[in-house]
C-alpha cells in the first residue's frame, strides 16, 4: 500500500520540482547569461538581485505561524549574510521593501523556491572564489550549511512534505512556486538589463 501510494503520489517537494523545472531552467540560464562572476560590477548586480529576493521573503522566514511547520525556519534566512556581503564590498544596501505576509500554502511555495536556490548556490559559491569572495567575505550568503547543503535541503523538504494540506491548498502551493519563479525572472531582468 505504502509503496503504491508513493509511486502514485509523488511528494509535495517532488511535485514542486516537476512543475517548476522549466522555470528553473529559465532562471538558471538567465543568471548564467548575465555572467555574474565575470567582473566585480557584474557580481554587484547579482548581489542586488539576491538582496531584493531575500528581502521580499524575509517576512516569511520570520513568520511565527510558520516556525512550527518548518523547524529552524528563522535560522535559514540568508538576509543577514547578504547584508554582510554588501558591507564587505563597501556597498550601500539597495532600497528593497519587505514582502507581505502570506497564508501558509503561498508561503510554502515561495519558501520552496528560495530554499532550493541554496542548492544551486554550491556552484555559484565556487565561481565567486574566482573574484576573491568566499563564505567569509563577500559571498557569505552562498555558503552551505555546516551539516551539508544536501542534508539541510532534505530536512526542509521533509518538513514541507509533512505539512497537512487539502488538495486545493496544494494547488495554491504550486501556483505560489510558479509566482515566485516569475518574480525571480523579473528581478533578473531588472538587475541584469
Ligand atoms: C546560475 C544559477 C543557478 C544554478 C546553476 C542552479 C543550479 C541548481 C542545481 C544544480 C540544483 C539541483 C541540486 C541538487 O538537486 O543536487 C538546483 C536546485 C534548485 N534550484 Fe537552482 N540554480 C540556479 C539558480 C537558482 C535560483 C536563482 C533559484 C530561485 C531563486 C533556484 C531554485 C532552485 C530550486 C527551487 C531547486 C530545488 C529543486 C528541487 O526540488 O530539487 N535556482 N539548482
Amino acid at each position: 500500500m505504502t509503496i503504491h501510494a508513493e509511486i502514485e503520489t509523488p511528494s509535495r517537494a517532488k511535485r514542486l520540482k516537476a512543475v517548476s523545472s522549466a522555470a528553473h531552467e529559465r532562471v538558471d540560464n538567465g543568471v548564467m547569461a548575465a555572467a555574474p562572476f565575470a567582473s566585480r560590477q557584474a557580481y554587484e548586480r547579482f548581489l542586488r538581485f539576491q538582496y531584493r529576493l531575500h528581502r521580499r521573503v524575509e517576512t516569511l522566514y520570520a513568520d511565527a505561524a510558520l516556525q512550527p511547520l518548518l523547524p529552524d525556519l528563522a535560522a535559514r534566512s540568508r538576509l543577514a549574510a547578504l547584508e554582510q556581503d554588501f558591507a564587505d564590498l563597501g556597498l550601500v544596501l539597495p532600497q528593497a521593501d519587505l514582502g507581505p505576509a502570506l497564508e501558509t500554502p503561498e508561503a510554502l511555495g515561495w519558501l520552496y523556491v528560495v530554499e532550493g536556490s541554496n542548492m544551486g548556490a554550491a556552484f555559484l559559491a565556487k565561481e565567486a572564489v574566482k573574484l576573491g569572495f568566499s563564505d567569509e567575505f563577500g559571498a557569505r550568503h552562498l555558503a552551505g550549511h555546516p551539516d551539508g547543503r544536501g542534508l539541510h535541503w532534505r530536512r526542509f523538504t521533509a518538513a514541507l512534505d509533512a505539512v497537512e494540506l487539502t488538495p486545493a491548498e496544494d494547488a495554491r502551493v504550486e501556483s505560489a512556486a510558479t509566482a515566485a519563479f516569475d518574480h525571480v525572472e523579473k528581478l533578473i531582468g531588472e538587475e541584469f538589463a
